[in-house]
């Protein structure tokens, strides 16, 4: 059911209404996004409203975590239907900054988190998760929700964020949110838009490859030839380049080679101008 959905553009305005909610005892849970909302965002927002009494979701195309040669001109933006889906989805706050609210002149700070950001997305896109990290704790600070909400979908950027969190005493708690993904196991994402027809129906090659490992593992094979298969599996599939297919600690990020503690199969690879990633979970059973 649609409710009445409020927008604001500045952070005096965001601390107002949280203040606001506050003062009458009421929770807040907060959905940083960078719009181009599909269903694994509303997702979020119907999980925070389980988790509290009100939910605001942020929507800011944020330039420092995109690379020089990243899409970030191209990234799509539609700020209207945006609102009217988290209105539809119970949201009561949108707060949309503009790039000069956030990074106003002469800001100079840059927040790094050493251990999960390495490795994986970091070494494909340098500087990504510097962008992500700053631009989340700037967000958790700006808000102070009693909870923040974020996707599996984006398993290290979660590390990341639970690390800075813990580490920067920032006083909410961090929830995790289990991958939406379409009927043929395609994980969501705003990026799945680049894809042509003919690419959209080779990408659930994805989603099958990790499947894969994931059997394997079980079976007690070791994590490098697994990959290594699965890379060759998601070429033959038509994917014109694999930036990564890894096997890793699920909480430290730590590479695995046979199956202990739950682990976490992560891989992105590159289909026509897109370029996609997805993880899941394997545990010994
Ligand atoms: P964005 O890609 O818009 O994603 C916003 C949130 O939605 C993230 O927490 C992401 O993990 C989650 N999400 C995306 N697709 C999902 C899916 N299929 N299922 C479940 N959750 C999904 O991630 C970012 O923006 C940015 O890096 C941000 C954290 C907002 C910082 O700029």
């Amino acid at each position: 059911m649609a409710e009445d959905l409020d927008i604001v553009r500045t952070v005096a305005e965001l601390r107002q209404r949280v203040k606001y909610w506050r003062d009458q005892g009421l929770s807040v849970a907060f959905v940083p996004t960078m719009g181009a909302l599909h269903e694994g965002h509303l997702t979020l927002v119907r999980v925070g409203l389980e988790l509290a009494d009100r939910v605001v979701a942020s929507v800011f195309v944020n330039p420092t975590q995109f690379g020089a040669n990243e899409d970030l001109s191209k990234y799509p933006r539609q700020e209207a239907k945006d609102a009217e889906l988290l209105a539809g989805a119970g949201c009561a706050l949108m707060f949309a900054p503009g790039v000069e609210e956030m990074y106003p002149a002469g800001f100079a700070t840059t927040v790094t988190v050493a251990g999960v950001s390495e490795g994986l997305c970091g070494t494909v896109r340098p500087g990504h998760f510097a962008g992500v990290a700053t631009v989340v704790t700037k967000l958790l600070l700006q808000c102070l929700p009693d909870i923040a909400l974020f996707g599996e979908k984006d398993w290290q950027q979660l590390a990341v964020i639970r690390r800075l969190a813990c580490d920067l005493d920032i006083p909410a708690r961090i929830v995790g949110v289990p991958t939406v993904r379409e009927p043929d196991g395609v994980a969501m994402s705003s990026r799945n838009a680049y894809l042509s027809p003919e690419d959209r129906a080779r990408a659930p090659a994805l989603y099958a490859a990790l499947q894969a490992v994931a059997a394997g593992l079980r079976e007690g094979r070791g994590a490098a030839e697994l990959c290594h298969r699965a890379s060759a599996d998601l070429l033959a599939a038509g994917f014109h380049a694999v930036d990564y297919v890894e096997v890793r600690d699920a909480a430290t990020l730590a590479p695995v080679e046979h199956l202990a503690a739950p682990a976490r199969i992560l891989a992105a690879a590159r289909l026509g101008g897109a370029r996609l990633i997805d993880n899941i979970g394997v545990e010994k059973g």
